[in-house]
């Protein structure tokens, strides 16, 4: 396999063998140090990204690596009209390894079809964005040791919201998972997913505009910002925005057990407040990110042969 262009594309099992690289390279990170030595990611990001992008930079320089890069859509051949596909047969000429973030869905895949090297989706459109699952998964399996047995309550842009289409296809393949869908009417997780995971997987779930009364049952709380870039309109955006506010008050509802994630970046949706709530695990998910990143590009270059 020489991509990871959806979550799907890596089964439960390639999954469990991320985490433990992943755990491995927390405990013993002098033995990957130069595991990538002479070896180029590029970035390819055509939308704006903080942490998606100096992960996955970190995370090849950490593992002896070298980066090269195009952060600006409109300092590339994109701004004079070259094709995703040119740019990908391009790019394979000079690295070893691709990440690619784009406004449009599909484009992740269509840098596959043409690349010659290994492909990762850091996010094409509303679709998919399977490496922030990665870091969720990483985070769920470290601080509720494992994946089966939870009901998870993904609250705000279930429609735009990428990372939640990519998390639910992932969690939808552990045990006895549920599903608490908290959203605004306009913004509710869109039919194909319902279709295609939930319902073909005989998932439970329930959809509610109430978060303070989903609270009590949720093992872990996945709070998500209205991705206002996705709008047709700015009312529409401006109406719906603070929609959902968790606050240290609606927090005393939640389990003491309960985790609350974000894939960040937070706008309103969570107060600054939380953050000192030991449930709160979003910046926990920001540093698993890098390593399950470095997991990652180390399985598909060995994969390529090419390390
Ligand atoms: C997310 C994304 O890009 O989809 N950010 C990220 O990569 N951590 C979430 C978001 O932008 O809201």
């Amino acid at each position: 396999m020489n991509r990871v262009i959806d979550i799907v594309d890596l089964n439960p099992k390639e999954i469990e063998e991320c985490i433990q690289t992943a755990l491995d390279i927390i405990k013993n990170p002098d033995k990957y140090a130069h595991v990538c030595e002479g070896k180029k990611l590029a970035t390819l990001f055509f939308e704006p990204s903080t942490r998606t992008r100096m992960s996955f930079e970190a995370a090849m320089y950490e593992l002896g690596g070298h980066v090269i890069s195009m952060t600006d859509a409109n300092t590339s051949s994109a701004a004079k009209g070259e094709s995703v596909a040119d740019t990908a047969k391009t790019v394979s000429c000079y690295a070893d390894i691709i990440a690619i973030r784009h406004p449009k869905e599909g484009a992740a895949y269509v840098t596959a079809q043409n690349a010659s090297i290994p492909v990762i989706n850091a996010g094409d459109g509303g679709h998919c964005h399977p490496t922030q699952t990665t870091a969720d998964l990483l985070t769920i399996y470290r601080e509720k040791g494992g994946f089966d047995n939870l009901t998870i309550g993904l609250c705000g842009d279930l429609k735009f919201g990428r990372t939640v289409h990519s998390l639910i296809n992932a969690m939808s393949r552990y045990k006895n998972i549920k599903f608490v869908l908290i959203s605004p009417e306009e913004l509710k997780l869109p039919s194909y997913v319902k279709k295609d995971v939930l319902q073909k997987n005989n998932i439970p779930y329930e959809q509610t505009t109430d978060l303070e009364r989903a609270m009590p049952k949720l093992d872990v709380l996945y709070m998500t910002r209205v991705q206002r870039e996705r709008f047709f309109n700015e009312e529409d955006y401006l109406r719906l925005k603070d929609s959902y506010i968790l606050t240290p008050q609606k927090m005393k509802y939640a389990r003491d057990d309960m985790i609350v994630m974000h894939p960040l970046p937070r706008v309103n949706e969570i107060s600054v407040e939380v953050d000192t709530d030991p449930r709160a695990c979003y910046f926990k998910q920001v540093l698993n990110g890098k390593y399950m990143r470095m997991a990652l590009i180390l399985k598909l270059l060995k994969e390529a042969g090419r390390i």
